[in-house]
């Protein structure tokens, strides 16, 4: 059967650079890969165990059941402020906290995507940490930090245009296929 994968996107805006290297994971992807999004983290409120108190909610719990029928999740995020997206730890947050621990032993890899020089480096090492406690299956190599973006993103057409960027994200597409086929 197909390897499902899914990705969780750390931008919230419409012409996100990021979203562009997710939404082009599809056609990149090796054959027996299936690609397809989470969903926006915009409607998950702030974490707050009171909230969770009264019951996780309806989009935590979508998400972390999507999360458990995938093969392997690919965060795909930009880097605020040499850190993660506050959008995108509080989702992180609140998954960590659901009962089966959707992201526990779950394949998974990192994106980042930045005009500036370094793509988003500083901010994958942050979310490793978390993932961590989370313990994820976090592909080591290849590293996919997408630096000065808008060289290498086509924002009007909404594709990666550079061919070398393609190859390396199909790269880690190949590597998280066979860690997930490992995995079982
Ligand atoms: C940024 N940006 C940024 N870029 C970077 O490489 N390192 C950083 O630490 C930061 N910090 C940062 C903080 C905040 C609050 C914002 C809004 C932006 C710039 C960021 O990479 C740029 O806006 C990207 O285009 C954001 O990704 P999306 O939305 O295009 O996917």
């Amino acid at each position: 059967r197909p390897l499902k994968f899914v990705t969780l996107l750390g931008s919230l805006r419409k012409a996100s650079l990021n979203a562009i290297v997710a939404n082009s994971l599809p056609e990149l992807a090796p054959s027996g890969v299936e690609i397809s999004s989470l969903g926006s983290v915009a409607d998950f409120p702030h974490y707050d165990a009171d909230i969770q108190a009264e019951g996780f909610p309806e989009a935590v719990l979508a998400m972390g059941a999507a999360i458990a029928a995938a093969d392997g999740v690919i965060v795909v995020t930009p880097e605020y402020n040499y850190s993660v997206p506050g959008a995108l730890k509080n989702a992180i947050d609140w998954l960590s906290r659901l009962p089966d621990s959707p992201l526990s032993g779950k394949p998974l890899a990192i994106q980042t995507v930045s005009p500036g020089a370094i793509g988003g480096a500083r901010a994958q090492y942050h979310l490793r940490q978390s993932l961590v406690f989370l313990n994820a299956n976090v592909i080591n190599k290849p590293e996919i930090m997408i630096g000065q973006a808008g060289s290498r993103i086509d924002a009007e057409k909404g594709t990666v245009s550079d061919e070398s960027t393609r190859h390396h994200l199909t790269a880690q597409l190949d590597a998280l296929a066979a860690l997930a086929r490992r995995a079982g």
